[in-house]
C-alpha cells in the first residue's frame, strides 16, 4: 500500500510503499482511509522541525486528522461494524503503572511524557491508504458527514477546551441567565486569535455555545477566512488595519480568549486585554524564536486583582472527540456553507508535495487516500 512519509536521515519527504497491516487481535479493527487533513503539524514534520519515527523505522508515515471506512474487524469487535466512517484518535498511552491519566484513558493527559501519537510520535499515521488499530481508538461518523467528518479532529482542540472553561468557570457564578431559545453562553464574550482552522472551528464552537465571537487574525479585509466568519455571525478584524486596543474596545468585556495562532508575542499581549473572571486558553505550538519583552508585573496583578486562569491544553481525549462528532453534524445544519467553505481544496495523493512542501494556501486542503 501506498503511504507518504519523511525520512529524517534522508531528510526525504514521499510516497512508500508498505505492507498492508493486518488484523493481529479479536478487538482489532481494519480502515481503508478516505482522507486525511494537512495541518501545520503535518508541514512542520516535514520540514523536519517535529516529529519522531517508531523505534527502529527509519521514516515516520504522517497523518493525523482523518476518516476512514471498517474494512474488515477482528471477532470481538463491536464498538463499529463493517462499512462504518469511522475517525481514529490520535494519542496512545504510555506503558507506566503510576501514569494514572494513562491507565483512565486519558493519555491526552499523560503525565510522564512517553505517551505515543499516530502521524506523530513514534507511531505511524493516517496518511497511508489502511490502517490498523484497537477498535477503543475509534470514533463512528453518522454516514451524512462524510464531507465534513475530517473537521472533527481538529474540532477537538476547541471541544476539549470549553469543556475546561464549563469546568474552570464552575468555581464562581458565571452562567448567564437562562433564557428561552438562548443558547448558553450568550451573555458572554470571546476573543479568537488567529484564523487558521483551528481558530475557525474554535470561532464556530464559540459562536455555537452562544459567545460573542470576535477574531483577531493577519489577512486584510475581505478575505476567505473573513467570509467564513461572515456567514457564522462572528467578527472579523485584521491586524494590518487593528491594534489589540481596538479588538479589545470591539470585543467589550474579553471573557475568554482563544489564542490560537502559536505567536506567544502576540498572545501576551493580548493577556491585559483579558476582563474580571476571564480565561486565557493557550492552543499553538510556538518555535522558539528569540526573546520576546513581557510587561510580567502587569501580567500578575491582573492574573490576581482580577481572578483570572489561564492554561495550555493538547489532544483530546473521547468525550471531546464525541462532543466535535455531535457539533461538526451542528455546524453542518447551521451553517452548510461556511462549513464545506472551510475544507479549500482535495486532492489525489501523488499531489501531496505542494501541500505538505509548498507555501501554505487555502483553509484545510484535504488528501484523498483511495
Ligand atoms: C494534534 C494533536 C497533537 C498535537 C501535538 C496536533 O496537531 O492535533 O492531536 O497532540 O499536534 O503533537
Ligand atoms: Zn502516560
Amino acid at each position: 500500500m501506498k503511504a507518504i512519509a519523511v525520512t529524517r536521515a534522508t531528510k526525504a519527504v514521499g510516497i512508500i510503499d508498505l505492507p498492508e497491516p493486518e488484523i493481529s487481535s479479536a478487538t482489532d479493527v481494519k480502515l481503508r482511509m478516505l482522507e486525511a487533513g494537512v495541518c501545520g503539524t503535518d508541514r512542520e514534520i516535514c520540514a523536519f522541525e517535529y516529529g519522531t519515527p517508531p523505534q527502529g523505522s527509519p521514516q515516520l508515515v504522517i497523518g493525523h486528522e482523518s476518516l476512514g471506512q471498517v474494512q474488515e474487524v477482528g471477532s470481538q469487535v463491536t464498538r463499529v461494524k463493517l462499512g462504518d466512517l469511522v475517525v481514529p484518535m490520535v494519542r496512545r498511552p504510555c506503558p507506566h503503572d503510576y501514569c494514572v491519566a494513562c491507565r483512565s484513558g486519558r493519555q491526552d493527559f499523560c503525565f510522564t511524557g512517553d505517551f505515543r501519537e499516530r502521524g506523530i510520535k513514534e507511531q505511524h499515521g493516517f496518511m497511508a491508504q489502511f490502517v490498523v488499530d484497537d477498535e477503543q481508538y475509534m470514533n463512528p461518523i453518522p454516514q451524512h458527514l462524510r464531507d465534513t467528518a475530517v473537521l472533527v479532529e481538529p474540532l477537538t482542540i476547541a471541544e476539549k477546551g470549553l469543556a475546561q472553561v464549563w469546568q474552570v468557570q464552575a468555581r464562581l457564578p458565571w452562567g448567564c441567565p437562562v433564557l428561552p431559545d438562548r443558547p448558553q453562553a450568550h451573555c458572554h464574550k470571546a476573543v479568537v486569535l488567529g484564523a487558521g482552522p483551528v481558530g475557525l472551528l474554535g470561532a464556530m464552537a464559540l459562536v455555537n455555545a452562544g459567545f460573542d465571537t470576535h477574531v483577531y487574525a493577519r489577512e486584510p479585509l475581505p478575505n476567505l477566512k473573513s467570509a467564513v466568519l461572515e456567514m457564522i455571525g462572528a467578527k472579523y478584524l485584521s491586524a494590518e488595519t487593528h491594534s489589540l486596543e481596538d479588538l479589545a474596545n470591539a470585543a467589550g468585556n474579553v471573557d475568554l480568549v482563544y489564542e490560537a495562532t502559536g505567536a506567544s508575542r502576540l498572545a501576551f499581549d493580548m493577556m491585559k486585554f483579558l476582563g474580571p473572571n476571564g480565561i486565557f486558553i493557550f492552543t499553538g505550538v510556538p518555535g522558539r524564536r528569540g526573546k520576546v519583552e513581557v510587561d510580567t508585573d502587569l501580567i500578575m496583578r491582573n492574573l490576581v486583582l482580577r481572578n483570572q486562569v489561564i492554561f495550555g491544553t493538547v489532544n483530546a481525549g473521547r468525550d471531546a472527540f464525541e462532543a466535535a462528532v455531535r457539533d461538526i453534524g451542528i455546524f453542518s445544519q447551521r451553517w452548510p456553507q461556511a462549513v464545506s467553505s472551510l475544507i479549500t481544496g482535495r486532492f489525489p495523493i501523488r499531489e501531496y508535495r505542494d501541500l505538505l512542501l509548498g507555501p501554505s494556501a487555502g483553509i484545510k486542503n484535504v488528501i484523498e487516500l483511495n
